[in-house]
């Protein structure tokens, strides 16, 4: 079944209160009109997700977030300034407008300019903000492709597609405290990118201000293991494939997949969740082990990845 639509089409359904899939720099999202509630509903039906999981909404002008936001810190101005469109997503205080089933009940509400130029162009044809989350079923590998949205979601009305995304993993998120911001998820913008602008609040985030940041996520559905040192190699490789970053554990795996010939953390994270899908799909793996990396600026965020796909 071919899904793919163009972007009239996906803004002309996006107003008529349909779900559309659509590329962002980071990942696939499954979008919808922010301001309808009954839409929204839709999003959270086709993926399975938990309602008290907030989605992020995203806007094509950053002036969007005064109309989104109930009076916005102005500490916020410089980082957008010099972070949007790009993989960044501020929790601000929502204005009225947004309805409750966006942020699942929270009075906050999480804001980002994609820098994606279909994604920007869709959101201003469609005239209305889009929440989207990744276009995943539930706890499942993100989508890097609109191949791997048809995978999991063939129940979506359409899917815009713009090749595979630039970034890979999802946006960071931060939230402003008093003390400056705290990270609620890491992604391709660091803490150190974002500490010219505003000292890090090192205070972890309680549950109610990070909802959704479950243990277990990005799961492929076969076992996955992570391997740092010999300790982790399989006794039996017959049906075992690697992601490999270094090279150095790729003797003896069925199958490897090499994510950065020049050892490129960057590189890994873009390629990340496409190797996860495609031994996911490979009827001759069974278990899926993937070497970690140094835990250092985006590394940060793939190993949270890993470690979310890798938990049972
Ligand atoms: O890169 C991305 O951020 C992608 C693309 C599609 O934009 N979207 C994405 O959405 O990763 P999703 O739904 O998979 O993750 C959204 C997460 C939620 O699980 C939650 O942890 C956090 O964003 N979030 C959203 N609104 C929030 C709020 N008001 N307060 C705290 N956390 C919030
Ligand atoms: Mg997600």
């Amino acid at each position: 079944m071919n899904l793919t639509i163009d972007i009239p089409t996906a803004a002309e359904m996006l107003r008529k209160g349909k779900v559309v899939a659509f590329p962002t720099e980071t990942v696939y999202g499954l979008g919808a009109n922010a301001l309808d509630p009954m839409a929204v509903a839709k999003i959270f039906e086709l993926k399975e997700r938990p309602s008290f999981d907030p989605l992020i909404v995203h806007i094509a002008e950053k002036s969007d977030l005064e109309r989104l936001c109930d009076r916005p810190d102005p500490r916020i101005y410089p980082i957008i300034d010099a972070f949007w469109p790009g993989p960044l997503t501020i929790v601000l205080p929502k204005s009225e407008l947004v309805p409750d089933i966006v942020t699942s009940g929270l009075s906050s509400v999480g804001i980002r300019m994609p820098n994606n130029p279909i994604a920007l162009e869709l959101i201003r044809a469609a005239g209305v903000p889009l929440a989207a989350p990744s276009a995943n079923k539930f706890g499942r590998i993100s989508p890097t492709s609109a191949q791997h949205v048809a995978k999991q979601l063939p129940e979506v009305d359409g899917i815009l597609d713009g090749g595979s995304t630039q970034v890979g993993i999802e946006s960071t998120i931060i939230r402003l405290t008093t003390n400056g911001f705290q990270i609620l998820r890491n992604g391709l913008i660091t803490r150190e990118d974002l500490e010219p602008y505003l000292p890090f609040d090192p205070t972890p985030p309680d549950q109610m201000v990070a909802p959704g940041m479950l243990p277990s996520h990005y799961s492929p559905l076969k076992i996955m293991h992570l391997v740092t040192d010999e300790s982790d190699l399989p006794t039996d490789y017959s049906r075992a494939g690697l992601i490999s970053f270094s090279g150095k554990w790729d003797r003896g795996f069925a199958k490897v997949i090499s994510l950065s010939e020049k050892r490129d953390l960057r590189e890994y994270a873009v390629r990340l969740f496409a190797a996860m899908h495609s031994l996911e799909d490979d009827a001759t793996i069974d278990t899926i082990y993937a070497e970690t990396v140094p835990e250092e600026g985006i590394g940060k965020a793939i190993m949270d990845r890993l470690r979310k796909a890798s938990h049972r």
